[in-house]
């Protein structure tokens, strides 16, 4: 069976090389014996996927995708090139959707993430009153909530366009959500999404390092780095300023600290999971040198449900207490490696991988 392929985004400044924020997954994938290709994100944005997959050879077989996030209908336009080369991404278009927006992943997730209701949009467009009220009614029309879209909050606005602190206060929901729309621009993700806020367990005194929830990082970063709809919105999963931990920080804005409300400092677990097993636990990319042990039963038959072949589940354990909550579902393919991780057993995970999901080979007799 042919062992699986990596296309990663080339360097818009040298289209025979990987993108700098990818480098060093290429090179760890080399020295795994792995081969890798490149494709033009600028071009996949654009929705010239034909042009943009040129460099990917005929007939490369199966294929796994490490890049910056994508809009599920170009992942589509995508995913239907490399078929159209007799290439074959092991996650599919519908697959990538189920996990990069909340509204494919909430079902199966529901009652162990925080409650959400969102209102589909086309483009930025700002909800209105009614809509709004009916959104914060769905979630009990009371208490602290959070504005986001699909895929992404504006967790570096916190207060402006991110945290509600009352959704009774319609008038209030309603500024900070025309912020969020307002800031995000063509990059609002399928629609706005209100969820209930609920208060996490925060990183004890001194382990936090400059650059955590509030910084202008993430697995996405919404517009991302010179609007480069982004996986990865900062500058690198161990990235190319080596392992020194302290690099990204430079630049993130700090917001809130550890009252409630000022989304400060949660801890939260980034776990990668391939064919339902968790290949990698670590720590959300915000906050890479934080030790995290999350409790991965109940989420490993959440996840085996959800059917995707390679998702990120981030946890966050719940400040009272009373366990781990999933703050957020994310394709593994787009999400970010946090710096100075050890990715060579999800990588080599990734190559291992069987052409098709474990259960969609079960077919009968064989
Ligand atoms: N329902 C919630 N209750 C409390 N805090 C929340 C809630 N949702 C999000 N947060 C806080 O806001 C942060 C950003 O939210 P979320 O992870 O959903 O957005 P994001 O922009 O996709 O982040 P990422 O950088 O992980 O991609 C979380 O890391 C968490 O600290
Ligand atoms: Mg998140």
């Amino acid at each position: 069976m042919p062992v699986p392929e990596i296309i990663f985004p080339a360097d818009p400044l040298n289209p025979r090389r990987p993108d700098p924020h990818f480098a060093w997954e290429a090179r760890m994938l080399r020295e795994l014996g792995g081969g890798h290709h490149l494709v033009d994100h600028d071009a996949l944005l654009a929705g010239r996927a034909e042009e943009a997959v040129r460099r990917v050879p005929q007939d490369s077989g199966p294929l796994w995708y490490r890049g910056w996030m994508l809009p599920s209908a170009r992942y589509a336009d995508f995913a239907a090139a490399l078929t159209a080369r007799g290439g074959n991404l092991l996650t599919s278009a519908p697959g990538y959707a189920a996990a990069h927006e909340l509204p494919g992943w909430y079902d199966v997730f529901e009652g162990s993430t925080p409650a959400s209701a969102w209102i589909p949009s086309d483009g930025p467009v700002v909800p209105g009153p009614q809509e709004l009220a009916e959104a914060a009614a769905r979630l009990g029309g009371r208490g602290p909530a959070i504005v986001k879209d699909y895929v992404k909050s504006r967790k570096h606005e916190w207060h402006e366009a991110c945290y509600v602190p009352e959704l009774a206060d319609l008038a209030a929901v309603g500024r900070v959500v025309e912020r969020f729309v307002e800031l995000q621009g063509e990059f609002l993700a399928g629609g706005v999404v209100l969820r209930r806020y609920e208060e996490f367990e925060g990183a004890p005194t001194g382990t936090d390092d400059g650059n955590g929830p509030g910084g202008a990082t993430g697995h996405g970063g919404g517009a991302g780095r010179n609007g480069r709809g982004d996986a990865a919105g900062h500058d690198g999963p161990g990235g190319e300023a080596g392992q020194s931990g302290a690099a990204g920080a430079a630049g993130a804005e700090r917001v809130g600290g550890d009252a409630p409300g000022t989304g400060g400092r949660a801890v939260e677990a980034r776990v990668w999971w391939l064919d339902g097993r968790p290949v990698l636990v670590g720590p959300h990319p915000d906050a890479p040198r934080q030790a995290v042990e999350p409790d991965l039963a109940d989420v490993q038959t959440l996840v085996r449900r959800l059917g995707c072949r390679f998702v990120t589940t981030d946890l966050a354990s719940r400040a009272d207490g009373s366990g781990w909550r999933v703050v957020e579902v994310g394709d593994g393919q787009v999400s970010d490696l946090p710096r100075g991780i050890d990715a060579s057993g999800l990588l080599a995970s990734l190559l291992a991988a069987r052409r098709a999901a474990p259960r969609e080979r079960a077919t009968p007799g064989s």
